[in-house]
C-alpha cells in the first residue's frame, strides 16, 4: 500500500510542485495519474522512487516511512519498484535479453535463474522470439514491452510508468495499458502518469487528477468521465510535440547509473 499524508514538494528554485497531497493506493490497484503539463505527475513518481525528497509530509510504502529512509536503504526500496518511461531508455548496444537481465546480473543472481525469469517475461509479453535482437531493431511497441519486462524482472510490488504511451500510436498505447492493467490484476500496484484522456476514458480505471500540485479529483474505477470543456465549446487543442527517439546517451547513462545503484 502507498500512502501520502500532506505531502508538499518545493524545488530549490521555489516551485511548489506538490501541495498538501493526501492519498492512498491499495496493493494491486491500478491508478491513472493525470493533469496538465507541470501539474506534478512526474514529481510524485520521483518522490515514490526517492529520486527527490518531500519538503513536508509523510510517504509510506508498505508501511515504511520513506521520508526518513536513509541513503543506504534506497537501493533496497528501488528493487521493489519498477519504472517505465516514455522514451523506453533501453541500452542500444545490448540485446533485449541483456537489457532485461542487467539488474539481476548486478545483484549477482545465478545464470539459470536469470534465464528462467527473463524467458518467462519475454514469453508473457509476446517477445519470446526477440531476446537476441537489439533495441534499434524493434518497433516502438516492442521496445516499450522490453522496458516493461526490465521493470518487472525484480518482481517488484509496485510498477510506476511515466507517460508510457507518449511515443506510441493510440492502438499500441492501448495495448500497453491493457498489459499494465493485467499486471496489476496479478497483484502489482501500478501507477500510470498520462495526459491521454482518450485512454483514461477507454479503460475507466481509478484516476487521480493533479492541477498545479493539488489533487483536484479522485475518480473511482467505473465512474463516468467528466464532461470536458472541449466537448462543450470546440477549441483547438495544442499540438504536443513528440519527444525525440530512444537511446540517447544521457538516457543510457541514467539506466546504467540506476542499475549500478542496485548493486
Ligand atoms: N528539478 C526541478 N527543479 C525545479 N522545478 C522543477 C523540477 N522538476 C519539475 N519542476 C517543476 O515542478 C512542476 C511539476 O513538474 P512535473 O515534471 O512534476 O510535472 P508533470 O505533471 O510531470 O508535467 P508533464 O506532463 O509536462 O510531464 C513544474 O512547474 C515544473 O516546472
Ligand atoms: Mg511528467
Amino acid at each position: 500500500m502507498i500512502q501520502l499524508f500532506h505531502v508538499h514538494k518545493r524545488y530549490p528554485n521555489g516551485t511548489d510542485a506538490l501541495v498538501d497531497l493526501t492519498l492512498r493506493v491499495r496493493e494491486g490497484e491500478f491508478v491513472f495519474l493525470t493533469g496538465p503539463s507541470g501539474a506534478g505527475k512526474s514529481t510524485l513518481l520521483r518522490l515514490l522512487l526517492v529520486m527527490e525528497r518531500a519538503t513536508e509530509g509523510q510517504i509510506l510504502i508498505g508501511g515504511r516511512n520513506i521520508h526518513v529512509l536513509q541513503e543506504r536503504s534506497i537501493p533496497f526500496l528501488r528493487r521493489n519498484i519498477g519504472i517505465v518511461f516514455q522514451d523506453f531508455r533501453l541500452i542500444p548496444r545490448r540485446t533485449v535479453f541483456e537489457n532485461i537481465a542487467i539488474s539481476l546480473e548486478i545483484m549477482g543472481m545465478g545464470g539459470r535463474e536469470i534465464d528462467r525469469r527473463v524467458h518467462q517475461l519475454l514469453d508473457g509479453l509476446r517477445l519470446g522470439h526477440r531476446g537476441g535482437a537489439f533495441p534499434g531493431d524493434l518497433s516502438a511497441g516492442e521496445q516499450q514491452r522490453v522496458a516493461i519486462a526490465r521493470a518487472l524482472v525484480n518482481e517488484p510490488a509496485i510498477l510506476l510508468a511515466d507517460e508510457p504511451t507518449g511515443n506510441l500510436d493510440p492502438d499500441l498505447g492501448q495495448e500497453i495499458l491493457q498489459l499494465l492493467i493485467e499486471i496489476s490484476r496479478r497483484g502489482t500496484t501500478v501507477i500510470v502518469a498520462t495526459h491521454d484522456h482518450g485512454h483514461i476514458e477507454h479503460f475507466g480505471m481509478r484516476t487521480l487528477v493533479l492541477n498545479r500540485g493539488q489533487l483536484t479529483d479522485d475518480r473511482p474505477r467505473g465512474a463516468p468521465p467528466p464532461v470536458r470543456q472541449s466537448q462543450v465549446v470546440p477549441i483547438h487543442a495544442p499540438l504536443h510535440a513528440l519527444a525525440s527517439g530512444s537511446g540517447d546517451d544521457d538516457a543510457v547513462q541514467e539506466v546504467i547509473a540506476d542499475a549500478e545503484d542496485l548493486s
